[in-house]
């Protein structure tokens, strides 16, 4: 731990001292989730399994989403949560303890700050933001009220990952001079869909919220907004975090590259969606070079494996992958391949359990949790220069000390966006 950071930890833990000593007492944490779609009530169904909560309220802009929610949580605890679809009502009458935010990646943000500035620690989905800024003004308000943020990257948690980290760390790998991270999935163009009447019980105004207006499109809601750049970042914001998260992790002398490159486009894809089919991303570091690489066509068995990331160094190459484990290629071919099963959890083979544990056991202890906002910030950023990068067509340089683009106006000015009224972007 450098100085920073332990001066950084000493702060957060006398801060949440207070908290502390009180928490013992309490066997059980009020929840609110906001956004009972896919993955939040996936996080919420782990979380209630753990005996840790209490689900007071849940809060959704779509009924088809909000009622069956609120149903399931009746039906598994006994008790039928209050509903709501603004979050900022939720938080004014109801007193959580904690607050897990699932949300599309556009209303992030705000309903993090709303949950922190009312008390609560927050449970955040990946990406932390859309905006650099926005992620800026997360951490910020988590310092500032001394909340425990944990981020949903829960591959720094799952045993496989972990067990990679320390292969490489006690030098198995020798020197890394090179890592290789890459999604790829689909197999064709697509299709167009046009948009259509609101359905019923969606306020569609409120999901937009602060991003451009636009109409219905049943592409986007639920869970396509991944794809549309006006609602998140593409494969690079959507799978990208995890596997450069990873990177920053496993090689965490340097918490930041200091070059960013991007180049890509939509080269195959017609569909109604606007993110990059098609990317590569380079960042370099002092002492290796890391890449990004995604396309949402062509994939199939040709690759050995279609996720993950290689890590190049100088005793041989550990592939790092998700449900395939990962698996270590030594230099010399004489020596035997190793290989790591994955272990995961359900539901859909990832390891929420093992992070909300690690959420509460931080609460009750003191101490950082394993996805920290500040590391959750760091690896959305690096998507988030990526996709600069990408959009101003040319090499970003990033201020380490300052966090934020070096020069160049045009791509600082990409760092925020302007937000639709009635809602105001966070205040740094
Ligand atoms: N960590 C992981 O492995 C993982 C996996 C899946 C999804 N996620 C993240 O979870 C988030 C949600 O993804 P999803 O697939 O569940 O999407 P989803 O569309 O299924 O759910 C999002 C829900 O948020 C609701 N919503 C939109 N605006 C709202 C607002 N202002 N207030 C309250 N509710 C609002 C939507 O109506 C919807 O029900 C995304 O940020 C995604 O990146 C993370």
């Amino acid at each position: 731990m450098n100085r920073r950071e332990f001066v950084r930890k000493a702060a957060l833990v006398s801060a949440v001292g207070p908290f502390i000593r009180t928490s013992h007492r309490i066997q059980r944490y009020r929840v609110g989730l906001i956004g009972s779609g896919w993955w939040g009530m996936n996080i919420l169904r782990t979380a209630i399994s753990t005996g840790t909560t209490d689900t007071v309220a849940l809060c959704d802009v779509d009924d088809a989403h909000l009622q069956p929610a609120a149903d399931e949580i009746e039906l598994i605890t006994g008790k039928r949560p209050a509903i709501y679809r603004d979050y900022e009502e939720l938080f004014s009458e109801q007193n959580c303890d904690i607050a897990i935010i699932a949300t599309p990646d556009h209303w992030h943000a705000l309903p993090t700050i709303a949950a922190i500035n009312a008390g609560a620690h927050v449970y955040l989905e990946k990406p932390v933001s859309h905006t650099i800024d926005e992620g800026k003004a997360i951490l910020r308000a988590a310092r500032l009220q001394d909340r425990i943020v944990q981020v949903g990257t829960h591959r720094r948690v799952s045993p496989h990952n972990i067990s990679a980290r320390e292969f490489i760390k006690t030098g198995k790998v020798g020197d890394i001079g090179m890592v290789r991270a890459f999604v790829h999935y689909g197999g064709n163009r697509g299709e167009f869909t046009p948009d259509s009447v609101t359905p019923e019980g969606l306020d569609w105004d409120r999901w937009i919220g602060p991003a451009p207006y636009r109409p219905f499109n049943p592409s986007i809601h639920p869970r396509g907004f991944r794809q549309y750049l006006d609602f998140a970042n593409g494969q690079l914001g959507d799978w990208g975090i995890h596997w450069l998260d990873q990177i920053l992790w496993m090689m965490d002398e340097e918490p930041f590259p200091h070059t960013i490159t991007s180049t890509g486009g939509r080269h195959i894809r017609e569909d109604s969606t606007d993110a990059p089919d098609t990317q590569v991303a380079t960042f370099a570091f002092e002492k290796y070079t890391a890449t990004w690489e995604h396309r949402l066509y062509g994939a199939n068995n040709s690759e050995k494996s279609s996720i993950g990331c290689y890590f190049y160094g100088t005793r041989g190459v550990l592939h790092l992958g998700w449900l395939d484990g990962w698996t270590f290629y030594p230099g010399n071919s004489r020596d035997s391949t190793i290989h790591e099963k994955a272990s995961l959890d359900q539901p859909d083979s990832q390891n929420i359990r093992a992070l909300w544990d690690d959420f509460i056991h931080s609460i009750e202890s003191s101490s950082m949790p394993a996805c920290d906002i500040e590391s959750g910030h760091r690896a959305t950023n690096m998507c988030l220069a990526a996709m600069i990068a990408l959009k101003v067509n040319r090499t970003i340089h990033w201020d380490r000390d300052q966090d934020t683009v070096l020069g160049d106006p045009a791509a600082q000015t990409l760092m925020r966006r302007p937000y639709r009224v009635p809602w105001a972007y966070p205040s740094l």
